[in-house]
């Protein structure tokens, strides 16, 4: 088959350099976005009197039909076309004849690609916001009927001091909230134009570049033709992104797995988000948690591969950067499928309460609000502190817990501790007295419910 670009060369391309240089296998995912630019271009063709507009009409058509085809899996792409692009302007010419040739006045496939990807980005973007949220729907849903749920607070992964378990969860809401602000945010910079910077150097041709950079809903166009088409920090900068939601992700799924199993049994995931195992028939395995903790490895890797793709390349354009493609997809592909799995996951989860609150009740993780006792007392907090210790290791000697001591025992390290210490040291009271700003007391939390439930949007 003859190349688009085949007049220069006198012999044909060596099979395996045709194999091996095109990038259609999975730049096709572009189609749609390829033929959504190359149709305002051809339009500011016409409008601009670069070409007649009765041909520029012809040609828009002809996409529209080729799109259709696409649409319906009715095409069949050629590796002889490298990649997307050739291919559809291949497809455009058979379909409509020479004139469809007239496409690529004044354009280059380097502004041609990074316009489409702009697009897809674009695109996806704004579907992975929507996608957060309905994580973001299912925390605040389970965080509504479990405000009074006590959980042990780690740090360490020690026991702590005991917290409601809505405040936990609600800990990833917010974190969910900035990654949708962070890709908020990059849409404006994904929102510059490319198109028109040409090969390098713009166009001799009398384009308008503000023409098509607004009828494909951009912000503004790169005012450096050079830069247009050698930039990918949107793309690097969507990967970072990525990468810190599905950090995310991993650490809200490693507490699933852990929450999971026997020795904490906090939660319990619905049949459906589980697997058996294939010997051991009492298992029911957190495989879903577990896999999306895994996916985490691959976004981290797309982010790196870019940037280590990126760091020599000279300007402007260079075959290098046709791999920018595939890490992008799979990023794009592997967040949506994990927050597809995590929001229903979340909503069908079942918080064990029992033995949470069991939990809280079972440790020394009252042993500050001890301390903060003998301090409102008027002991300076060191000292309080000091003496805590002593009462925690007695008790502990005594395989007790603070609540089971008597006041008699109370009062051998200090004199201060009387009998309202029972009911400042039980759990729930522990809690609720946290009423500091963004803190766990369960009015404090019912508070942080209701900010939350303002940052969704339906
Ligand atoms: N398939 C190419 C890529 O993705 C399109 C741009 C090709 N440009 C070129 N000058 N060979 O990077």
């Amino acid at each position: 088959m003859s190349k688009l670009w085949g007049g220069r060369f006198t012999k044909q391309t060596d099979e395996l350099v045709e194999e091996y240089t095109a990038s259609i296998s999975f730049d096709k995912k572009l189609a749609a976005f390829d033929i959504e630019g190359s149709k305002a271009h051809v339009r500011m063709l016409g409008n601009q009197g670069i070409i007649p507009t009765e041909e520029a009409r012809e040609i828009g058509e002809g996409l529209d039909k080729i799109l259709s085809r696409i649409e319906r899996g009715e095409v069949e792409y050629s590796v002889a076309d490298e990649d997307i692009h050739m291919n559809i302007e291949h497809m455009l010419i058979d379909e409509i004849g020479p004139v469809g040739g007239k496409l690529h006045t004044g354009r280059s496939r380097n502004d041609q690609v990074a316009t489409d990807m702009h697009l897809y980005l674009r695109e996806k973007t704004k579907k992975l916001i929507e996608l957060v949220e309905t994580v973001q729907q299912a925390i605040v849903g389970q965080a509504g009927s479990n405000v009074e749920t006590m959980i042990p607070g780690y740090t360490h992964l020690q026991r702590a001091q005991p917290i409601s378990f809505a405040h936990h969860i609600l800990a990833y809401f917010w974190m969910f909230e900035r990654d949708k602000e962070r890709l908020q945010d990059s849409l404006k910079r994904v929102n510059w134009s490319p198109l028109g910077a040409a090969a390098l150097a713009g166009t001799t041709y009398p384009i308008n570049r503000r023409e098509t950079a607004e009828a494909l809903g951009f912000e503004k166009v790169y005012p450096n033709s050079l830069d247009a088409v050698s930039d990918r920090d949107f793309i690097l900068e969507f990967l970072s992104d990525a990468s810190i939601l599905i950090m995310h992700i991993s650490r809200l799924s490693e507490e699933l797995v852990m929450w999971s199993s026997e020795e904490f049994r906090f939660v319990e995931l619905d049949d459906a988000f589980c697997t058996g195992s294939s010997i051991m028939p009492q298992k029911k395995n957190p495989d879903v948690p577990e896999l999306l903790r895994g996916k985490t490895g691959r976004i981290y890797g797309n982010l790196m591969g870019l940037l280590t793709l990126l760091k020599g390349l000279p300007l402007a354009y260079n075959k290098d950067m046709q791999e920018d493609k595939e890490g992008m997809f799979d990023t794009v592909e592997t967040l949506e499928g994990a927050l597809s799995l995590l929001a229903p996951m979340l909503e069908t989860m079942e918080v064990n309460k029992h033995r949470t609150d069991s939990s809280v009740k079972s440790d020394y993780s009252n042993a500050t609000d001890m301390a903060d006792y003998l301090a409102v007392k008027g002991l300076p907090f060191r000292e309080a502190h000091e003496i805590i210790g002593k009462i925690v290791l007695y008790a502990i000697q005594e395989e007790k817990y603070l609540l089971d001591l008597k006041l008699e025992e109370f009062k051998e390290f200090s004199e201060l501790i009387d009998e309202d210490i029972f009911e400042k040291l039980a759990p729930d009271q522990v809690i609720a007295a946290r009423k500091s700003e963004g803190g766990t007391g369960f009015d404090q939390v019912r508070e942080q419910l209701k900010a939350a439930e303002e940052h969704l949007s339906f």
